[in-house]
């Protein structure tokens, strides 16, 4: 069997659009502007990029973004003051504070004093809570915009055994939880799983989200599986590369998610999807 690709380009280009002409209406209705304010933290090129790509994604669509490069000897009372101050203001309907951030800085207690309402990454507990008791609101990027790859394939969780490899708060955990709403049956494999082979090898569907270049075998891969690469692996020669053996693993699994070009997409679209429900203009 030879995969067909999930094509998360083009589906996020599709999201995209749809936003951007709701946006277009609303404003001509007289609506206000929705807002999302970034803050990048320090000079880590990965985070730097992912930025540029969430901004760049706003200002097409019609989102107002309001940037906060700062520096990575920031002392943290002044983080907790700036989020304050965007909590109050009316202009920012989402607040997005890029990970990971410098060691000094206390990660979870700033991602906590965002206000859920503005949480458009959906990090913060409370929201979390409302996604473990199954009553979401916002939804953390990555996950939600995985659930909504397989609707577009018209393959549902319900009855399948996912396989999650990856337990992260930002991916495998979120991961996990939505899949148990859809009624799958859900593994999740971590850094201290004994004998990973033997779980992927019994995923109908297979999210990759460890974050190490080739980890998963295409021989490990189910006849016929769902393969979803979150992998965002930079090699030493540039390239990018996710988590699975993709030229293998296309040769078992029924459908497959390439990398770049898959996941990362629909993680953006997601996020500004988030922004447009924080700001009143869309429904989850
Ligand atoms: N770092 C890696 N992925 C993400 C993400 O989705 N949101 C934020 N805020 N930081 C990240």
């Amino acid at each position: 069997m030879t995969a067909q690709l999930i094509h998360g380009k083009i589906i996020a280009a599709q999201i995209r659009a749809d936003i951007r002409a709701i946006i277009e209406t609303k404003l001509q209705q007289g609506q206000k502007q929705p807002g999302l304010a970034v803050i990048l933290v320090g000079d880590d090129p990965a985070s730097a990029l992912y930025v540029h790509h969430k901004r760049t994604a706003c200002e097409e669509v019609g989102i107002k973004s309001f940037y906060y490069p700062l520096s990575k000897t920031i002392p943290e009372a002044e983080l907790i003051a700036l989020i304050q101050q965007l909590n109050q203001d009316p202009a920012v309907d989402g607040i997005l504070l890029q990970a990971p951030l410098p060691k000094h800085i206390n990660a979870d207690q700033l991602f906590e004093l965002i206000d859920p309402k503005k949480d458009v990454d959906g990090f913060h507990p409370y929201n979390l809570g409302r996604l473990a008791q199954r009553r979401p609101l916002l939804k953390p990027c990555t996950p939600y915009g995985i659930m909504l790859l397989l609707d577009h394939i018209h393959q549902h969780p319900k009855g399948k055994h996912a396989v999650v490899v990856g337990a992260s708060n930002i991916v495998g955990r979120p991961m996990a939880l939505e899949l148990l709403i859809a009624g799958a049956t859900v593994t999740v494999c971590h850094r201290f799983t004994v004998d990973l082979p033997y779980f992927v090898k019994q995923a109908d569907i297979l999210i990759a989200a460890a974050g190490k270049a080739g980890l998963i075998k295409g021989e490990w891969i189910k006849e016929g599986a769902i393969v979803i690469d979150v992998g965002q692996n930079r090699l030493a020669d540039g390239t990018l590369t996710g988590d699975v053996d993709f030229e293998a693993a296309k040769e078992k699994a029924a459908w497959i998610t390439p990398v770049p070009g898959g996941v990362g997409p629909m993680t953006v679209a997601m996020l500004l999807r988030n922004t447009m429900v924080a700001a009143g203009y869309m429904n989850m």
